[in-house]
């Protein structure tokens, strides 16, 4: 198994560096969800970053970095409401499509002519990218397709006997992947997350949301992402659990409140006062632990679809058996 380490230790934090060096991954925190990352310019290390996710090649990476010197590094400006977009939101939960710099490997971008960067707003993984001195590629730190990791306890049971260490910064912030805005004179949503894209239009006026991708423009955003290894329905509320007759073990993510507790054989409030952050930053652990219990079914209870409650919904919708089987 990985040694799961304080992240906040500046110790810890140098050996993790010393790794992404000697050209190995190392699973650390953000603000959004665990990453596993690598050396950005270190070919053999992102292959391996593919491997231990089993990831297939065709899915590119997000480009970590910690500073403007090394933004430009890799991508090129090319629109200047991305200044806007930055000075609003970075560090934070928004990753932005750029034309690539040649420096960035193919690898990392999977062949594509564009390359996904962000700066994340998390003292350890900034650390992290400074220490090493160079940008890191990180995907989630989860097994491809499944639930992503929001704490280190996540990354250990997924892919922890593949990978030498764990920075631990706690749970993270948000709780959901970052959004990802595509960047063009029109620009366009390409995955619902963190920040809500109602803030996003308040800086920069319209975007498009892309639903059907023509082309592969996320290719992560595959039908099946986010699965729990059980079924997951989702439900409008509680009652409509109970229409039909039930045999198996059943368990129940809830919005707010749970009002028929002994029925279930596990359950979670994602947040008792309603508030879809907190929510949003309870959803994947809640998952894990309903994947753990011993119920065969999760039933998930629909979110209001305004703010992060739309990437929310968007996870659950990936998350449910029906969609899976598109
Ligand atoms: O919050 C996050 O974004 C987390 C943390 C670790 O930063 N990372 C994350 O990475 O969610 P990942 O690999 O699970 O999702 C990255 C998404 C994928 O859907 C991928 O297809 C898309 O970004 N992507 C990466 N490069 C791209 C590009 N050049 N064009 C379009 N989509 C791209
Ligand atoms: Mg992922």
């Amino acid at each position: 198994m990985a040694k799961i380490l304080n992240g906040f230790s500046g110790q810890n934090v140098k050996k993790a560096a010393r790794l992404l060096k000697r050209g190995e991954v190392v699973a650390f925190p953000t603000e959004t969800v665990y990453g596993l990352g690598a050396n950005v310019y270190d070919r053999r290390a992102v292959a391996t970053i593919f491997e231990v996710k089993k990831r297939p090649l065709f899915d590119p990476l997000i480009v970590h970095i910690a500073n403007l010197r090394q933004l430009e590094e890799v991508a090129k400006i090319n629109q200047l409401f991305i200044f806007k977009l930055m000075a609003k939101f970075w560090p934070g939960p928004l990753t932005l499509i750029l034309p690539k710099k040649r420096k960035v490997p193919y690898l990392v971008t999977a062949g594509l002519e564009t390359v996904a960067v962000r700066m994340p707003a998390n003292l350890v993984s900034l650390s992290l990218i400074q220490e090493l001195g160079a940008p890191i590629a990180a995907p989630s730190a989860n097994l491809f397709g499944k639930l992503s990791p929001t704490k280190a306890e996540h990354v250990q049971k997924q892919i922890g006997k593949r990978i030498k260490i764990i920075l631990d910064g706690g749970k993270t912030a948000y709780g959901l992947e970052s959004t990802i805005l595509f960047i063009d004179r029109k620009p366009k949503i390409l995955r619902l997350g963190s920040l809500p894209i109602e803030e996003i239009k308040k800086v920069i006026g319209p975007v498009e949301i892309l639903k059907k991708q023509k082309k592969i423009l996320a290719p992560g955003n595959l039908p099946t992402h986010y699965s729990p290894f059980k079924p997951l329905k989702i439900v409008k509320n509680e009652e409509e659990i109970f229409k039909n007759k039930l045999k198996k073990k059943i368990s129940f993510l809830a919005f707010c409140q749970v009002k028929n507790k002994n029925r279930f054989t596990a359950f979670k409030i994602l947040s008792p006062k309603g508030d879809l952050k907190e929510a949003a930053s309870n959803f994947f652990d809640a998952l894990h632990q309903l994947d753990e219990s011993e119920a065969e079914v999760i039933f998930a209870e629909a979110v209001p679809e305004k703010g992060v409650g739309r990437a929310i919904m968007e996870r659950l919708k990936k998350a449910s058996s029906e969609e899976n089987k598109n």
